[in-house]
């Protein structure tokens, strides 16, 4: 829907260090936008969400993004939900329309877009490793971009298993403790624990029986270069990290905002980087 000025927000608890209004102001200026796009602090559950949504609509934003601990919210509150919103159970962007609210998730589409820009060569068995938050976007884009068995570790058996039974795409649970034993099975691993992050102890694992064409990556971006990715790199294994799914996760909500589809291009993630 493509509306006169453009207001935007991007709502979590915390939220300062998102770097969502960079990626919204870059895309903005290319393509001679005006309007805002501003972090949206929402301390507190369903009840306080749901009043700032009422706020933002009052105040004719025309959507906004939804991160962490309001996923689940965002999907509660809509009026009208994408299909893929439906699959997941939870929302990451949010339109406001004649008065009403449609929700959407964009974490699969920016997840399978970084996978295809690495042009994996072999799809036969991908390894997911987490069961948290992020892991149903991230297993779904890969059964999407075509692997064949996606296996699932996660520290809490029990998290894996309850993915396991809202999943189909999913083939085999790994046991925490034994995935690194039979890493030469796989075409691809990624990371979506919280391990390896600023202020988190690293993702303990050897990759040296790792194949020669094994893709490894992560989806935090700060750091940049997780202890994962650096031991990967080292061993000559083709990486990618978070920063290419946060950049494509927010493709649909500006082309739901401004009618644009814009493109995640090399300059755009070079000024990234830069603010991180
Ligand atoms: P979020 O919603 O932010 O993704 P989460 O749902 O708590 O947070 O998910 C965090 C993921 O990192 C989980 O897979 C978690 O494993 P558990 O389900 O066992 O908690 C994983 N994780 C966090 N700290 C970990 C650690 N020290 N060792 C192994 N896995 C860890």
């Amino acid at each position: 829907m493509t509306q006169a000025r453009f207001r935007g927000a991007i709502a979590g608890w915390p939220v300062g260090h998102s770097l969502s209004p960079v990626v919204n102001a870059w895309w903005r200026r290319k393509h001679g936008v005006a309007g805002s796009y501003e972090h949206m602090p929402c301390e507190g559950g369903e009840a306080e969400f749901r009043q700032l949504v009422e706020r933002l609509k009052a105040e004719e934003f025309t959507g906004i993004n939804v991160t962490i601990p309001h996923k689940e919210n965002a999907f509660k509150v809509a009026d009208t939900v994408s299909d893929r919103a439906k699959a997941l159970g939870v929302a990451n962007t949010l339109v406001f329309y004649d008065g009403k609210v449609h929700a959407d998730n964009t974490d699969e589409e920016g997840f399978y877009a970084s996978v295809m820009a690495v042009r994996p060569e072999r799809k036969s068995r991908a390894l997911v490793l987490g069961a948290g938050g992020a892991a149903p976007a991230v297993l779904m884009a890969l059964h999407r971009a075509g692997f064949e068995n996606i296996d699932i570790s996660n520290r809490t058996r029990q998290k894996a298993e309850g993915l396991k039974s809202r999943f189909e795409c999913l083939s085999e649970i790994v046991d925490w403790s034994k995935f690194a034993d039979n890493l030469s099975a796989y075409d691809l691993v990624v990371n979506t624990t919280s391990l390896g992050m600023h202020g988190q102890p690293p993702l303990e694992v050897d990759l040296s029986a790792a194949p020669d064409h094994m893709i490894v990556a992560d989806i935090i971006y700060t750091p940049l270069e997780t202890p994962l990715l650096a031991q990967a790199r080292a061993r000559g294994l083709k990486t990618f990290n978070g920063l290419a799914m946060l950049a494509n996760q927010a493709v649909p909500g500006f082309e739901h905002w401004t009618g644009i589809r814009p493109a995640v291009t090399p300059d755009l993630m070079e000024h990234l980087e830069d603010r991180l």
